[in-house]
C-alpha cells in the first residue's frame, strides 16, 4: 500500500471506530451467533434503516467482522470474538468507547495536547467519576466495559501471582467484583473486600453471587481520598493509578497505605509502557487516560518512583501472559504514614 492509502487510513481510522461501535451497540455479532442474516433480517431485529444497516455491514466486511455471500452476513472469526458472550469479548468496551461523552472528550485531544489539561473536564465541566455519578446509565455502560476488560485478564492475574498467602484481599476502586471474584474463586482459603464508589458497588452482588463468592466477600462504599478499609493483608489496585496523575496517585496510595498492616502488601494491576506486549494499545490508553481522566500510563521506574513517595518499596514485577503486570510493594521501612 503506498504512503498516501496507508495515511488515509490512518487520518480515517476513527470512521472505522465509530462503525464498529454501532456494531457493538446493536449486537450484530451476538445476533449473528446462530447462523448469517440478510441485512434487512438484521434491520428487523435491530429496528434499524435497512438501507443504513447494509451500508454499515458493507463497510463492516472491508475490515473483517463480517462476511457475505452477496445477500446474508455471517461471522467472521473476528466477529465471532466481538460476541457480548465470547471469551475475552471486547464489545462492552466497545459500546463504551463509543458513547457520546467519550466521543467528545477524545474530539478535545488536541485541547489535551496543548495544555497539557485533561480534555473530558474541560469539555463536561467536571471530571469523569463525577460526570459518572450523575449519569447513572453511562456508568453502568462503563462498569460493564470495565468487567469485561477484567474478565479478560483475571485468570492470566489469577496464575501469575500467589494470593494464597493472603487471608484477606481489598480491591480498592474494584468496580463490581470480577478481578476480586476471581482470586476468591482460585483461593478458596481467601477473603476479599469490594471497595468503591458506593453508586458502584452497589451493582456488584449480582456478579459476587454468580461467581458463589459472595459469602466470602465484603462490600463497602467510599472514597479512597478519604479511607479504604481496613484489616487487609493485600491491598489490591487495578487501573486504577493510571487514571490519576502523580500527586492524586500518591494521595490514594497514601490512604492505602494508613489502612495497611506492616506485613501488608500492595498490589498494583497496570500496563506498563517499557515492558508492554503490545506497545500500540499502552500507548494509545496512555493517550486515553490524558483525555479521559487525567491520568497516565508508567514505566516500571515511575512506578518504582511513585511508590516511594507514598513510603513503599517496590519488590517485585510479574508478568502474566496479557496486557497487564501485577507490582508488588511492601511498606518501606522506618517511614510513617
Ligand atoms: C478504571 S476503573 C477500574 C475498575 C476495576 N478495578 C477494574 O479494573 O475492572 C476505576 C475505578 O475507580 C473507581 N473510583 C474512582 N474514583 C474513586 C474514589 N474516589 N473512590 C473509590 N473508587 C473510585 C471507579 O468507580 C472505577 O470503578
Amino acid at each position: 500500500m503506498d504512503a498516501s492509502r496507508q495515511l488515509h487510513r490512518l487520518v480515517t481510522g476513527y470512521q472505522v471506530s465509530q462503525a464498529v461501535h454501532v456494531a457493538a451497540s446493536l449486537g450484530l455479532s451476538d445476533l449473528l451467533a446462530d447462523g448469517p442474516k440478510t441485512a434487512a433480517e438484521l434491520a428487523e431485529a435491530t429496528g434499524a434503516d435497512p438501507g443504513s444497516l447494509t451500508r454499515l455491514m458493507r463497510a463492516l466486511v472491508t475490515v473483517g467482522l463480517y462476511v457475505s455471500d452477496g445477500e446474508r452476513f455471517a461471522n467472521t472469526e473476528l466477529g465471532d470474538a466481538f460476541r457480548i458472550d465470547a471469551p475475552r469479548s471486547v464489545a462492552g468496551w466497545a459500546r463504551a468507547v463509543g458513547r457520546q461523552h467519550h466521543w467528545q472528550a477524545y474530539a478535545s485531544l488536541e485541547h489535551s495536547i496543548r495544555t497539557g489539561e485533561n480534555a473530558f473536564e474541560a469539555v463536561h465541566g467536571e471530571p469523569v467519576w463525577a460526570y459518572f455519578a450523575k449519569h447513572p446509565d453511562e456508568q453502568t455502560i462503563f462498569a460493564a466495559a470495565m468487567t469485561d476488560l477484567s474478565r479478560a485478564v483475571a485468570d492470566a492475574v489469577v496464575e501469575a501471582y500467589d494470593f494464597g498467602r493472603f487471608g484477606t484481599v481489598v480491591d480498592v476502586g474494584g468496580g463490581r467484583g470480577m478481578l476480586l471474584a476471581a482470586v476468591l474463586s482460585g483461593y478458596p482459603s481467601v477473603n476479599g473486600v469490594l471497595f468503591d464508589q458506593s453508586d458502584v458497588v452497589a451493582g456488584a452482588h449480582e456478579l459476587l453471587s454468580a461467581a458463589g463468592v459472595a459469602q466470602r466477600c465484603r462490600v463497602v462504599g467510599g472514597s479512597f481520598f478519604d479511607a479504604v478499609p481496613e484489616g487487609g493483608d493485600a491491598y489490591l489496585l487495578k487501573s486504577v493509578i493510571h487514571d490519576w496523575p502523580d500527586a492524586e496517585s500518591v494521595e490514594i496510595l497514601r490512604t492505602c497505605r494508613r489502612s495497611m498492616p506492616g506485613h501488608g502488601r500492595l498490589l498494583l494491576v497496570e500496563q506498563l509502557l517499557d515492558e508492554s506486549p503490545d506497545p500500540v494499545r499502552t500507548a494509545f490508553s496512555d493517550l486515553t487516560m490524558l483525555v479521559m481522566a487525567g491520568g497516565q500510563e508508567r514505566t516500571t521506574d515511575e512506578y518504582r518512583s511513585l511508590l516511594a513517595t507514598a513510603g513503599f518499596d517496590l519488590t517485585s514485577t510479574a508478568a502474566t501472559g496479557s496486557d497487564v503486570f501485577i507490582l508488588e510493594a511492601a511498606l518501606a521501612p522506618g517511614r510513617n504514614p
